[in-house]
């Protein structure tokens, strides 16, 4: 197996090392499974070079504000203007950008009323370039593949990664290759990947199987993954915590919730919390909570039945099809970030979360199913009294709107839930369309309906 070394031809061999998150092994190479070749565990990227020389946080911050004046393609893009705290490279022409990041935080008005709570926001990683957060991860590692010399990069996907990976590959002039489970992903992602030109193979299998099979791919072929088991891909997704707080003007909130599936965003923004602090660019931690869908609640009967020991896998099945997963790869890293800041695990159901997805939509934002379990979440959350009336808090929404328009339009048809005993509470919230005959008279009889 060839592996993936910090001192690749165009790569410094500089600010950091693979370090194992089980048995804390340090190596300067990783193989191409990024798996601990002491003890198979995951790996993580450090940065032994801050404890030499610690960055400034008042000089990185102001650093970070100057380079939003600048139009070099480094500064433009939302995640590579925060360089200082990611693997470095020796030449930053070298960067495969689509000018990710750069995301709104969007206030929620209506939801905070419905959930009680004074000060909500919406961290909308939906509004990158191909409509979800996979693409600050995706410019990292796309770009450390193409250093490292490979012609072809892999992922297994419920879609958003393979969305951005055929994206990032196209652009950096590499081969995509896309393993997704046959008829269990959305026609808008899957028709990203085909428009971005990857080659791209439904399997008869779910998620789980998709990803299992990559991981034997790597072993035996120079094929380059870009799940988030991949650390360069964690590392670019700590951007979008670090951009929040610099949105918040430093202002840490109080809590962050965060969808999960295999587990790398919640991973990677923990990450991001901890080094900020360690940095001293923050004083407090956020909690950072995950929420999952009632039917892939892997990490929460993790937490509940085995105390955080040891995954307890589950068959997984959910409309959030891109949280649709029952074996969360970096479920070890997220049990470690949830602790460490104090956050909780919760899930919710297939009715909650059609419910809060109609809700952000109402505030004339809207996401995709899977980001819509952080306000369902968030209820939950508030009637326990883990979040308080007073205490701000950020959902951060994964996906756009767009990437799942059969939820949308099912929901609103009411072919969803339609006519059972849940039906009545969600119909305030469904706006079906309207058929009429094109007549002057029958859309004024339709707008005094609604009047
Ligand atoms: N939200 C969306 C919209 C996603 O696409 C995903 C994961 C998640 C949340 C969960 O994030 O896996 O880091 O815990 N999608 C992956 C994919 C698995 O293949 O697109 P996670």
């Amino acid at each position: 197996m060839s592996s993936v070394s910090t001192s690749t031809p165009g790569v410094l061999k500089q600010n950091f090392r693979f370090r194992c998150i089980a048995c804390g092994d340090l190596s300067d190479v990783a193989s191409q499974d990024f798996r601990c070749g002491q003890c198979g565990d995951l790996l993580e990227i450090a940065y032994p070079t801050w404890n030499e020389k610690t960055p400034d946080a008042a000089k990185l911050k102001s650093a970070w504000q100057t380079r939003r004046l600048s139009s070099s393609p480094v500064d433009l893009s939302g995640v590579w203007r925060y360089r200082d705290l990611l693997p470095a490279l020796d030449d930053e022409q070298q960067v495969i950008t689509l000018r990710e990041g750069n995301t709104p935080l969007y206030e929620l008005p209506r939801c905070a009323r419905i959930t009680g709570v004074q000060h909500l926001f919406a961290k909308h990683q939906g509004m990158n370039p191909t409509g979800s957060f996979k693409d600050a991860g995706m410019t990292v590692a796309a770009t450390f593949a193409r250093c490292a010399g490979f012609r072809w990069v892999a992922c297994a996907s419920t879609g958003n990664t393979s969305a951005s990976m055929a994206a990032y590959a196209a652009r950096g002039g590499m081969r995509g290759l896309v393993l997704v489970p046959e008829g269990k992903i959305s026609w808008s992602k899957l028709s990203q990947a085909l428009d971005y030109g990857a080659v791209t193979c439904q399997l008869r299998t779910d998620f789980d199987g998709c990803l299992k099979l990559l991981q034997e791919l790597v072993r035996k072929a120079p094929v380059y993954q870009l799940n988030s088991i991949n650390p360069f891909r964690l590392e670019g997704q700590k951007t979008l915590a670090i951009e929040l707080l610099e949105q918040l003007d430093w202002q840490v909130p109080d809590h962050i919730i965060v969808p999960g599936g295999n587990l790398g965003n919640s991973s990677a923004i923990g990450k991001a919390l901890l080094e900020m602090r360690e940095l001293e660019l923050i004083s407090r931690l956020p909690k950072l909570s995950v929420i999952q869908a009632e039917g892939a609640n892997a990490l929460v009967r993790t937490l509940r039945e085995a105390g955080g020991k040891r995954l307890v896998s589950v068959p997984a099945e959910t409309r959030a099809t891109a949280i649709r997963i029952g074996n969360p790869a970096s479920w070890k890293k997220a049990a470690h970030v949830l602790e460490a800041t104090g956050g909780a695990c919760e899930q919710v159901t297939e009715l909650e979360i059609a419910h809060a997805k109609a809700e952000i939509g109402a505030e004339g934002i809207g996401c995709e199913p899977a980001s819509a379990v952080t306000l369902a979440g968030l209820k939950k959350l508030v009637k326990q009294g883990f979040v308080k009336a007073e205490e701000t808090v950020v959902l951060v929404l994964t996906g756009n709107l767009l990437k799942d328009p059969d939820f949308t339009i099912d929901f609103h048809r009411g072919v969803m839930f339609g006519g059972g005993p849940d039906s009545a509470a969600l119909d305030s919230l469904r706006h079906p369309p309207i058929v009429l005959d094109a007549t002057l008279d029958a859309v004024m009889r339709t707008l005094e309906r609604f009047n």
